[in-house]
């Protein structure tokens, strides 16, 4: 008797379990057709954004890029890129087109209170990091006497640019939250602090990540419309013409196009397949109310939604026993490449899910079946992710009149570049966000690749420098 009852308690609690994981699914949903709205409003977002300052949550923002690399530049130059957890520096030797690309970089790590600290605190790190790699610069990288360096900084933050090397900072994200940025000119905090290290050199370009993704994608691909980052945050970047931004003041540029930096992340839709968790991490996170889009899709956030739902399995089935896992209740502690570990698990007793439950949140034993319920939990929650990642992308597609053939004519080829370590690493998620892609354009789909653009935003930064260098002008004379 005793067995029974002890067999249908725990069939109770895995039916309960059960009725939560149904209701995820449910709510999670993003059938095709709810997918399309998701892209149409992307697409009139972008539109609004694009018409005056402010004019939508998209902050649609001018990067002043108006010329892509063509592969003629030259000479020596660094890069610095700041988004994430790490820090990358760089330097590339340019050869035109007759010599490859010669490149070192450094990666270092940024110390967690420095993302909430202030500004000259950040800001010092980083120059100190860039002063000592400089220092490491070897002969066989050329800097005609004379010269100053000069550095691409790839800044991977919204950004209000002022000109292609200065601009300010709208607003931090990705659990960035230094008060006193805020507003400020990150080119000139960043030059202040090179001067403070003794650091001679020069920024000639300030770009988010997405816009050195597409400069780095069309370098070496000219069919490279847009990029997407896929990493901790997500956002996307593409080339628009430049008449058809209302809210661009300045002249036309020669080249007739302007890369705009869509800052998606803060894209919002009631179309948008949020649920109690997502309201939760949103509550609680640095920045409630503000991105979204980026809250379903990014890195930093699929694993923190899944920790979120198996507190509530724990707390209203009992998922894990009669007490809550102490370790479940820490915020951002079940990290999106331990879900994603999780969610490739093969072996018949999902033996990784178990070692993740026990080494992560310290649940001894779990059986199979919790362990199941686990990994269904993480496929509802990536597969969301990625199809609504796909709908933006198709967004931008639509926006692009690149989403239908034109009658009697073969459809463009249109290369988006994606980089992110979301994308990189996470194969379900990739191999889902492809395949919705394919499934939404249906008869162009052909004509649409999507590329992986390896550290892309470096080298574009890099590039983006050189062709805006201070001594360009007097070579061309
Ligand atoms: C966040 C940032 C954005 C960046 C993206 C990917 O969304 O706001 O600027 O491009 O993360 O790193």
């Amino acid at each position: 008797v005793l067995v029974v009852r002890r067999r249908m308690r725990s069939s109770g609690k895995w039916a309960m379990a059960e009725a939560i994981l149904r209701e995820l699914e449910e709510k999670c949903a993003t059938p095709t057709a709810k997918l399309r709205r998701v892209a149409d409003a992307m697409m009139v977002e972008m539109h609004a954004g694009l018409a005056i300052e402010g004019g939508s949550k998209l902050k649609m923002l001018i990067s002043y890029v108006d010329n892509l690399p063509t592969g003629n530049e030259k000479g020596l130059f660094y890069a610095l890129d700041l988004g994430g957890t790490n820090f990358r520096v760089m330097r590339v030797q340019l050869g035109g087109k007759e010599n490859a690309i010669k490149q070192e970089f450094d990666e270092v790590s940024i110390p967690p209170q420095l993302m909430t600290s202030s500004s000259n605190d950040l800001f010092d790190f980083i120059a100190e990091a860039l002063a000592r790699f400089v220092a490491t610069e070897a002969d066989d990288f050329h800097l005609p006497p004379g010269r100053q360096r000069e550095l691409g900084f790839t800044f991977s933050f919204p950004v209000r640019q002022l000109s292609l090397a200065s601009g300010t900072l709208i607003n931090w994200t990705k659990g960035f939250l230094i008060e006193d940025a805020i507003g400020q000119d990150v080119v000139g905090e960043l030059t202040k602090a090179m001067e403070r290290v003794g650091l001679d050199m020069r920024v000639t370009a300030l770009v988010n990540d997405t816009v050195g993704t597409l400069a780095g994608g069309r370098y070496s691909n000219p069919d490279v419309v847009a990029a997407v980052i896929l990493g901790t945050g997500t956002n996307a970047a593409y080339v628009e013409r430049a008449h058809a931004i209302p809210k661009w003041q300045g002249l036309l540029p020669k080249s007739g196009e302007m890369v705009i930096n869509m800052e998606w992340g803060n894209f919002r839709s009631s179309h948008l397949p949020l649920t109690v968790y997502d309201y939760t991490l949103d509550a609680d996170s640095l920045n409630p109310g503000d991105q979204i889009f980026e809250k379903l899709i990014s890195g930093m956030y699929l694993g923190e939604i899944v920790r979120i739902v198996l507190c509530t399995m724990a707390e209203k089935a009992s998922f894990f026993g009669d007490t809550i896992p102490p370790k479940l209740n820490i915020p951002f502690i079940l990290r999106t490449p331990d879900m994603s570990a999780m969610h490739h698990d093969t072996s018949p007793d999902l033996k990784v899910v178990g070692s993740k439950l026990k080494d992560i949140l310290e649940v001894p034993n779990s059986c199979l079946t919790m362990r199941k319920i686990v990994v269904a939990i993480c496929d509802i929650v990536a597969t969301r992710g990625a199809r609504l990642s796909a709908a933006g992308i198709v967004g931008i597609l639509t926006k692009l009149e690149r989403d239908v053939p034109k009658e009697g004519e073969k459809p463009p080829r249109s290369v988006i570049a994606l980089d992110g370590g979301l994308f990189e690493h996470y194969t379900k998620f990739r191999e889902c966000m492809k395949a919705t892609i394919e499934e939404l354009l249906e008869e162009v789909s052909d004509s649409v690749v999507i590329e992986h653009s390896n550290d892309g935003s470096g080298i574009g930064a890099a590039l983006l420098a050189a062709s805006h260098s201070q001594y360009l002008e007097v070579e061309e004379e």
